[in-house]
C-alpha cells in the first residue's frame, strides 16, 4: 500500500487529495513505476489522467463499468489476480480499498504529513506493533513538512 496521511489519518475530501506535495508525488512515482496499481473507482475517477508506465486495476461493483484499465468486482478476484501475477502490486486507495486490503498488505509506504485538514476519507487505524517501522526520509513542499515511512508487516499472510 502507499498513502499520504495527515495527523488524524485523513487522506481526502470531496474525492480530492488534501495537499499538493510535488516531492511526495515524485516519491509515489518512484515507488510505483512499472508496477501494478490497484484502486477504487472513486480514486480512479479523481485522477487527472492515466498513471503512465503502470498497469491499473480498478475495483467497482458496476458490472457495466467501462474504462481504459482492468476492472474487478470483488476483493476475492483482486486477491486472486495479485496471487497469480509475478509482478508487484500496490494498493493506492482510497479509504474503502485501504480498509479492505490492509490485512493482506506486506508493506505500507506511509507519508505522514505534519498537518491537520478537514476530511471525509481516512486511512484505517493500524496496530503499530504489527510492523517494523523504517523512516525513509524527510521532505517538505510549500512549507508543509512530511516524513516517508516504510511499514513492514512482521507476520505477513502467505
Ligand atoms: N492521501 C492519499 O494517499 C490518497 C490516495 C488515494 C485516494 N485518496 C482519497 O481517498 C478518497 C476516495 O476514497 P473512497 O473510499 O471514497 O473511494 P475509493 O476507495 O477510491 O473507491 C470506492 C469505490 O470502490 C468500489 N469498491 C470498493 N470496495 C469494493 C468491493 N469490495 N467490491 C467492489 N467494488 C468496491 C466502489 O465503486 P462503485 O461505487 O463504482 O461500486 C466504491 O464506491 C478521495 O478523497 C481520494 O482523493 C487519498
Amino acid at each position: 500500500m502507499i498513502v499520504a496521511i495527515g495527523k488524524n489519518n485523513e487522506i481526502g475530501k470531496d474525492n480530492k487529495l488534501l495537499w499538493h506535495l510535488p516531492n511526495d508525488l515524485k516519491f509515489f512515482k518512484e515507488i510505483t513505476i512499472n508496477k501494478i496499481v490497484i484502486m477504487g473507482r472513486k480514486t480512479f475517477e479523481s485522477l487527472p489522467g492515466k498513471l503512465p508506465k503502470r498497469k491499473q486495476l480498478i475495483i467497482t461493483n458496476n458490472k457495466n463499468y467501462v474504462c481504459d484499465a482492468k476492472v474487478c468486482h470483488t476483493i476475492e478476484s483482486v486477491l486472486e489476480y495479485i496471487t497469480k501475477t509475478s509482478e508487484e502490486c500496490f494498493i493506492i486507495g482510497g479509504a474503502s480499498i485501504y480498509q479492505e486490503f490492509l490485512p493482506y498488505a506486506k508493506y505500507l509506504y506511509i507519508t505522514k504529513v505534519d498537518d491537520i485538514k478537514a476530511s471525509d476519507a481516512f486511512f484505517p487505524k493500524i496496530n503499530e506493533d504489527d510492523y517494523h517501522i523504517i523512516l525513509l526520509g524527510k521532505n517538505e513542499d510549500n512549507g508543509i513538512k512530511y516524513k516517508h515511512y516504510k511499514y513492514v508487516r512482521k507476520n505477513p499472510r502467505k
